[in-house]
């Protein structure tokens, strides 16, 4: 696990550099992407490069991570209207090409499954975007989540809840309750995972991700058994972590030839 410290925005031009590489290099490679406030500076300078240097994604497929069950398909708030806002409505995308779990479906656990075979049938995702909740959560696995799931319906936690009541007008009774997400060992099958967390608020959960024990109690823990993952914090989220000062040093020795 690679862990850089920086400013926010340096973050964001990190993760959109090791996209911007697989989407140069891979003939047909395909995207995980997290919705939140997270990764909006990835998303934004993703869009800026491809307006002013041309970057395309025309040859790209993308995941999402969840999608809240028994939202209006009109919902601003609903995880596909989100980032077709934040990102796949603003690049040249090709239509279909960006997928999430169908969160209006009759049968959920059809769709989850289905979901899955999506994955697959693309090859597997190269590169995740990730986020963390306040609790430890990475997509909508929350505590307690097992370290072996796959996608399937989740109970959002009430901190999740209210987290997340800043999207619908500060009401958490506005807030679905329940997600359909990908599990955790699917996650865990993207071939390189970017954890994007700003703020204080998530200090707690980025110190027990990279220092804690790994355990259900903290599911994004079990990317510490992943052998690619990196981890982009500005000082605020990294202001609980013991080892800062090696983190600092490893990536300000880090030799040229070492892409993220
Ligand atoms: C969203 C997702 C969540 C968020 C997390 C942090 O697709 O997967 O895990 O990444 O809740 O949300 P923000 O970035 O809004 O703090």
């Amino acid at each position: 696990m690679e862990v850089v410290i920086a400013e926010e925005r340096t973050l964001a031009e990190l993760a959109a550099d090791a996209v911007e590489r697989l989407l140069r290099t891979e003939a047909a490679p395909v995207l995980g992407l997290a919705t939140g406030s997270s990764p909006l500076r990835i998303y934004d300078e993703l869009t800026s490069r491809h307006t002013s240097d041309g970057l395309s994604f025309a040859h790209a497929q993308a995941f999402m991570l969840d999608e809240y069950v028994g939202i209006a398909d009109d919902h601003p708030q609903r995880y596909r209207n989100v980032i077709d806002a934040q990102i796949a409505a603003r690049v040249d995308f090709a239509p279909r090409a960006v997928h999430g779990p169908e969160g209006s479906a009759a049968d959920l656990a059809a769709a989850s499954a289905e979901y899955e075979e999506a994955i697959a049938e693309a090859g597997g995702i190269d590169l995740q975007i990730l986020g963390i909740g306040t609790d430890g959560h990475i997509a909508f696995n929350e505590p307690g989540s097992s370290l072996a799931s796959r996608t399937r319906v989740k109970t959002l936690t009430k901190q999740t809840r209210l987290d997340n009541a800043r999207f619908f007008d500060g009401d958490v009774d506005q807030v679905p309750p329940l997600c359909l997400t990908q599990g955790l060992a699917t996650i865990m099958e993207a071939k390189h995972l970017v954890l994007i967390a700003t703020g204080g608020a998530k200090a707690e959960a980025v110190h027990q991700m990279i220092e804690g024990p790994v355990s259900a109690m903290w599911p994004a823990t079990v990317l510490q058994m992943h052998p690619h993952v990196t981890v982009l914090i500005d000082d605020a989220a990294a202001s609980r972590l013991q080892l800062a000062d090696y983190y600092r040093h490893s990536y300000a020795n880090k030799p040229d030839w070492q892409h993220l």
